[in-house]
This record gives structure tokens, C-alpha cells and sequence, in this order.
């Protein structure tokens, strides 16, 4: 129900996206990121439409991140890193598990049962209470990361220089994107400074994502995914029907398109995005 949910409101961002109307939602989460810890309800809504309109699902709870921030750091840091950009564990902050998790329901499972394999103990310590605050406190850091080029106002957006965005482009985006191809009128579909440097942070749009599930005699179904966590997976088949296994008992690759994008995130700088916002806006 939650997941359908969410795939809605996706679907009204994206068509938000196209409109130019979208900047109205957009400019209270300018003013709202300078100031992160006000939380009167005219400013919390602005927050959630900054979520759906950088596709990060429901925005986190402030309140229990903050309780969860000394547990994840207690238990966590020392591994995912101080604020979860990885160590010698994974970033957490570029996990798809992470980016697709609500409200620790496939957080959770990782924590209480670790990963034996992988190198990560399980925490069996730990109440679900803590476990929630402490994927709350994980999904901040998403935000935080997401959100970044956000806190900066437009007008220090435009200020970037478009000979160095460029320059950045062909050297960081020219392997997947191309100014005369696919990107070609890309500053007509998004006139807003805003709206163009939201779009290169974060392209990601919620949907049903695709897998393909291959089953312990081989043989393999594609179709879009309706559940999928440690223990059970649910995959309505392209050919037809809804199949569920238990998700130890096969393999499934869930292709991750925008990866790329995820292993950009950490790098930018801001005059980076500004930079390569004021050159997209250019090409019309
Ligand atoms: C001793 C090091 C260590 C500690 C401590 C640790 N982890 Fe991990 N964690 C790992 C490693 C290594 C992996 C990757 C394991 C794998 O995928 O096989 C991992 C994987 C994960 C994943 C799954 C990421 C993904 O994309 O699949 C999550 C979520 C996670 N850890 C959260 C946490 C949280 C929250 C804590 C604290 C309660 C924690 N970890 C403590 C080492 C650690
Ligand atoms: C590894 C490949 C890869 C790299 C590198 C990459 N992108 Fe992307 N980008 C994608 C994919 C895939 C999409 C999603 C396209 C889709 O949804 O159909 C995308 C989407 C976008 C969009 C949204 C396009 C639209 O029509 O709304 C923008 C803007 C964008 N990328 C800009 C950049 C910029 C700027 C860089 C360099 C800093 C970059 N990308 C680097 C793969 C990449």
C-alpha cells in the first residue's frame, strides 16, 4: 500500500517536473534547507514535495534521526563511516537496498540478522525503536547528500560558469550523455535553475523497478518487482502471473540504471553542480 503510494505521488512529481509551476514548490525548500531544524508544519510540507520531487520517497523523520544518530555512531560508524559514505563496510548513502527502504522494513532485517558472509555482525541488541531511528538517521544522510546542491540560492545557481560546466561535462557525463543526443533540449524541459540542478543531482524517478529472478534450476523470468527483501521476493512475470520466493533459494539482479549518478553524488562540489547547471540550461 505504502510502496503504491509512493508510485503515485512519483508519478504526480515527474508530471510536475515538466511544469514550470514546480519552482513554486521548490523555492519554500530553499529558504526551508538553510535552516534544517525548523519544523513548523507550513515548513514541513514543502520538505516532502522536495522528496517526491528528488524521488527519495517520504521524508525522514527528523526527530528519531536525531536519536539514532549516537546509536549508529556507537555501532555503525566505525565500518559505514561517520556519516555513512562507507569505510571498510559499504556507503550506505549510495545503497540501493537503503534508497528503496521506507521505514527500516529492509534496513531492519540487515541490522538484526547481519550479513555473516559479507563481514557485518548482526545486532540482535538492538530494539526495533533503535533500529528505526537509526534508518532514519541513515535516510537523513541520503537527504543530506541529495539535497546538497539545494541549500545554495538560485542565485548563487546561475552565478556558475558554463566554459567550466562544460569542461566537467565532457570529462564526467559525455560517457553517457550527449549535449547533441539525448540532452540536447534538456534547458528547455527545465528553464528553472533549481529544477536543472535537482535533475543532475538526482534523476531518480520512484517506480516499479525491473528484476530478473533466476531459480535453482536455471531458468530465469523477468517482470517488474512487487516485493523483494532478505526473505521473500515477488515478481509479476512479463509473460504473465505473480510469482513469490523465498529470496535465499534464488538470484536476483535488479539492473540499477542510475548508479552512475549515485557514484557521482559524493564527488561534486557545489561549483561543480553550479557549473554544470548554468552550461545545461544553455543547450536549447
Ligand atoms: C564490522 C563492520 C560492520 C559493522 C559494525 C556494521 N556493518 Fe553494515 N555492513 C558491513 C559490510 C561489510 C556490509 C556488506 C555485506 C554484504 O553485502 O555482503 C554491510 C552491509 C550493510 C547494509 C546493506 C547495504 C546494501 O546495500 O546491501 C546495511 C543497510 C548496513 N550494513 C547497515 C549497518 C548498520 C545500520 C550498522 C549498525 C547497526 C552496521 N551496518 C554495522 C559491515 C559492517
Ligand atoms: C554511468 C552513466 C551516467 C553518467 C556518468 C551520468 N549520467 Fe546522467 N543519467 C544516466 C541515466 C541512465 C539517466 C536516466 C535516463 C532515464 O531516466 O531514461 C540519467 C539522467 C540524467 C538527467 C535527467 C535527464 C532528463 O531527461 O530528465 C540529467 C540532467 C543528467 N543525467 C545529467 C548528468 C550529468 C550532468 C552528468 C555528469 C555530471 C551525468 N548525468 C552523468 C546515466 C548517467
Amino acid at each position: 500500500m505504502s510502496k503504491t503510494s509512493t508510485i503515485l505521488l512519483s508519478a504526480t512529481s515527474l508530471l510536475c517536473l515538466t511544469a514550470a509551476l514546480c519552482y513554486i514548490h521548490l523555492k519554500p525548500v530553499l529558504a526551508n534547507a538553510q535552516e534544517p531544524d525548523q519544523q513548523t508544519p507550513a515548513r514541513t510540507a514543502p520538505t516532502r514535495n522536495s522528496h517526491d520531487f528528488l524521488g527519495l520517497g517520504p521524508a525522514p523523520d527528523t526527530a528519531a534521526a536525531k536519536l539514532g544518530e549516537p546509536i549508529y555512531k556507537e555501532n555503525c560508524a566505525t565500518c559505514h563511516g561517520p556519516s555513512a559514505r562507507g569505510a571498510q563496510g559499504p556507503n550506505l548513502v549510495r545503497s540501493v537496498l537503503v534508497l528503496h527502504d521506507e521505514k527500516g522494513e529492509e534496513i531492519g532485517p540487515v541490522i538484526k540478522n547481519g550479513r555473516p558472509q559479507g563481514g557485518m555482525p548482526a545486532f540482535t541488541n538492538l530494539s526495533d525503536t533503535q533500529i528505526y531511528d537509526i534508518a532514519e538517521y541513515i535516510h537523513l544522510q541520503v537527504e543530506l547528500a541529495a539535497n546538497r546542491g539545494l541549500y545554495t540560492h538560485s542565485n548563487t545557481i546561475i552565478s556558475g560558469d558554463t566554459e567550466k560546466g562544460k569542461v566537467f561535462f565532457a570529462a564526467t557525463c559525455a560517457t553517457c550523455h550527449s549535449v547533441a543526443g539525448d540532452l540536447a533540449t534538456i534547458g528547455t524541459r527545465y528553464p528553472q535553475p533549481a529544477a536543472m540542478l535537482a535533475r543532475i543531482a538526482w534523476p531518480s524517478t520512484h517506480g516499479p523497478r525491473q528484476a530478473t529472478v533466476t531459480t535453482n534450476n536455471g531458468k530465469k523470468l523477468t517482470g517488474t518487482l512487487i516485493h523483494y527483501d532478505d526473505f521473500e521476493t515477488t515478481l509479476r512475470i512479463d509473460a504473465g502471473g505473480t510469482s513469490t520466493w523465498s529470496t535465499p533459494t534464488v538470484t536476483v539482479d535488479i539492473p540499477d540504471k542510475l548508479g552512475g549518478h549515485r557514484a557521482l553524488l559524493p564527488k561534486y562540489t557545489d561549483d561543480d553542480l553550479h557549473n554544470l547547471t548554468r552550461y545545461l540550461m544553455t543547450l536549447k
